[in-house]
């Protein structure tokens, strides 16, 4: 569905395509608490996560961020079960990601330009990244993401490439500049295919020139 998509262009209907993918990784909807995907969470304790009075807990990061005390005060759950959540909360991916415009103020209208990204995951001491944590998938299933640059104003994606990531990976997306000159707001969105809530997001800008007309070349 995100291949046949996005080679029309359609930006936001290819996000939601990578959403499909996954909810049914996690067997769950969009609109569940994102907590449903960790060992031993029932909607109870989401709800009870959502509702905690002195922070909202409703992201596995905001939950890792949690006090020890705090998180065993709330969760009321034997240590083998809190066990399980740490190891799920380990595994859960955390990339941090680094992006480069090329030339971003001398990009010309209609010219391929490029971005550069680099992600790398913190593995916490762990060597390697294995199959993702989804017991209601009915496969093993390893991690991939999409890198995508679109334009929300006119809902066209740009640019999209399949990534898959050990520790540490550089990417290339090549793409072509509008064909009006201006400065344009581009966003970067990195999406996982597997897991949810993890999905990052980034905006930039672009100053697109004039092509340099021919007639000023000289000498010619
Ligand atoms: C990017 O820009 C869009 C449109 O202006 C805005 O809705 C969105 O919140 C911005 N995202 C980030 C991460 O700043």
């Amino acid at each position: 569905m995100v291949d046949v998509i996005s080679s029309s262009g359609w930006l936001s209907l290819a996000l939601l395509a990578m959403e499909v993918s996954q909810m049914v990784t996690q067997g769950m909807w969009d609109r569940d608490s994102m907590l449903l995907q960790l060992p031993h969470f029932k909607k109870e304790l989401a709800k009870k996560c959502r509702e905690n009075p002195s922070k909202r807990i409703e992201t596995v990061f905001v939950l890792v961020e949690m006090e020890d005390d705090e998180r065993r005060e709330l969760l009321q759950m034997p240590d083998t079960q809190l066990m399980d959540i740490a190891l799920f909360c380990n595994r859960f991916p955390n990339i941090d990601l680094n992006y480069d415009v090329l030339d971003s103020d001398n990009v010309r209208v209609g010219e391929e330009f490029s971005v550069h990204v680099t992600l790398e995951r913190d593995l916490e001491r762990r060597t390697e990244v294995g199959p993702v944590d989804s017991p209601r998938y009915p496969k093993a299933k390893e991690e991939g993401w999409w890198l995508v640059v679109g334009d929300t104003k006119t809902n066209q994606l740009l640019a999209i490439k399949r990534v898959t990531l050990q520790r540490r990976s550089r990417v290339k997306l090549d793409f072509t500049a509008p064909a009006e000159a201006g400065k344009k707001t581009c966003t970067l969105y990195f999406i996982c295919d597997s897991s949810l809530g993890c999905d990052q997001e980034y905006n930039f800008t672009i100053d697109v020139k004039e092509t340099v007309d021919s007639e000023d070349d000289g000498g010619r």
